[in-house]
Order: C-alpha cells, then sequence, then structure tokens
C-alpha cells in the first residue's frame, strides 16, 4: 500500500541548510553563479566548492534544474532551479514556477533521492506572491508525488510567519481533497 500524500508532503519552517535530507533545492538565478537570500545562504553553508563547481554548469534557463553535490552542507545534494521573476501574473508566472517544482523533483527522482526540501521559490527577491506560489507549490509537488512513488518524502520549507501560516493552509486543503 503505497504512503499516503499526508505521509509524503509536509511544511516545515526551518533554514534549508541545516536540513539532513537527500536534496535540498536552490532558488538561485540563471547565472548559478549565488545571489542573496536562499541561494546565499545554500552557497555560504556550503563552502567555495559549490561555486566552483557552478562555475562549470553553463548557467540554469528559468524553470529548469541542475545538480551538484552539497559539500559541506548536511543535505547530500543541491538541486538548483530559476524560478520566475514576478511581473504582474500575465507573462506566464504561474506556469514557470510549476515547472520549477517539476523539473527539480524529477532530477530528484532521476537521482535516486527520496527525501528532498524546497524552499518557496521566487516569493522572495522575485516578488512572487506568497499565497498564489504557495498553491502552485502544493499541487505541483502532490502531482508529482502521485507520478513517483520512488519519492518518498517532501518538505516544503518556509521562512517566516506569514509563509508558513499560507502555505500550511495550502496543504491542508490539498489534503482534504484527497
Ligand atoms: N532557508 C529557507 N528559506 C529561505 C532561506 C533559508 N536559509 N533564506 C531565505 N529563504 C526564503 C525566503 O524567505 C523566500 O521565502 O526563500 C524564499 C525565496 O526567496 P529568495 O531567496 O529571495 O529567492 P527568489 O525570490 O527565488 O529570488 C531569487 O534571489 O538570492 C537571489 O541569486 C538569487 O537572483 C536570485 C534571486
Amino acid at each position: 500500500m503505497p504512503a499516503s500524500l499526508h505521509e509524503r508532503l509536509a511544511v516545515r519552517r526551518a533554514d534549508i541548510t541545516t536540513l539532513h535530507v537527500d536534496a535540498i533545492v536552490n532558488a538561485a538565478n540563471p547565472s548559478l553563479l549565488g545571489g542573496g537570500g536562499v541561494d546565499g545562504a545554500i552557497h555560504a553553508a556550503a563552502g567555495p566548492e559549490l561555486l566552483a563547481h557552478c562555475r562549470t554548469l553553463g548557467g540554469c534557463p528559468t524553470g529548469e534544474a541542475r545538480i551538484t553535490p552539497g559539500f559541506a552542507l548536511p543535505a547530500r545534494f543541491v538541486i538548483h532551479t530559476v524560478g520566475p521573476v514576478w511581473h504582474g501574473g500575465h507573462d506566464d508566472e504561474d506556469t514557470m514556477l510549476g515547472r520549477c517544482y517539476r523539473s527539480s523533483l524529477a532530477l530528484a527522482d532521476a537521482h535516486g533521492l527520496r527525501r528532498v526540501a524546497i524552499p518557496a521559490i521566487s516569493t522572495g527577491v522575485y516578488g512572487f506572491p506568497v499565497e498564489r506560489a504557495a498553491r502552485i507549490a502544493v499541487t505541483t509537488v502532490a502531482d508529482e508525488l502521485a507520478a513517483r512513488p520512488a519519492l518518498a518524502h517532501v518538505l516544503l520549507v518556509t521562512f517566516g510567519d506569514e509563509a508558513t501560516r499560507v502555505t500550511e493552509a495550502a496543504l491542508a486543503l490539498r489534503l482534504a481533497e484527497a
């Protein structure tokens, strides 16, 4: 009997760089050469080898994902994805945000990774509305978990009060449908 969505998807308020999971997802920019926010925190915690490795990757288009070792992080791998910049919602931002979650979980699955933690992609510097992003995250990850039975557990990692409240509400709504 496959584990239920309740057992495979959860919200966790945490600093993602502290999580002992197979992979943490980074909200990067197309250069993959680091930045602020969660990107800055991940590079700071992983150490300089991460940047050195990222330099060899040649960047990453919005909506796609690239995988690297975790280096000094407790996570074994980092999956770097590039979210859309919010321009008001008429520039295919919703679709591109969904692609980030799908690309990241496809890459994790392809590498046989089972426990993945994902931050609230695009909701910081990139300005995506938090509630809208949370709904997209929960819906997309739930669909990917249904399609990818080898993925054991996904944590939607939040970093503030509002993001946590909003993401927990979005997950509760989806679990009520399950
Ligand atoms: N752990 C978990 N979540 C975090 C952490 C952390 N240590 N630090 C920040 N966050 C959260 C933010 O609160 C926000 O909810 O990650 C979410 C994404 O925000 P950003 O990091 O600003 O990412 P994003 O909005 O996708 O913008 C990407 O910012 O840092 C640059 O190089 C990055 O240019 C890229 C852009």
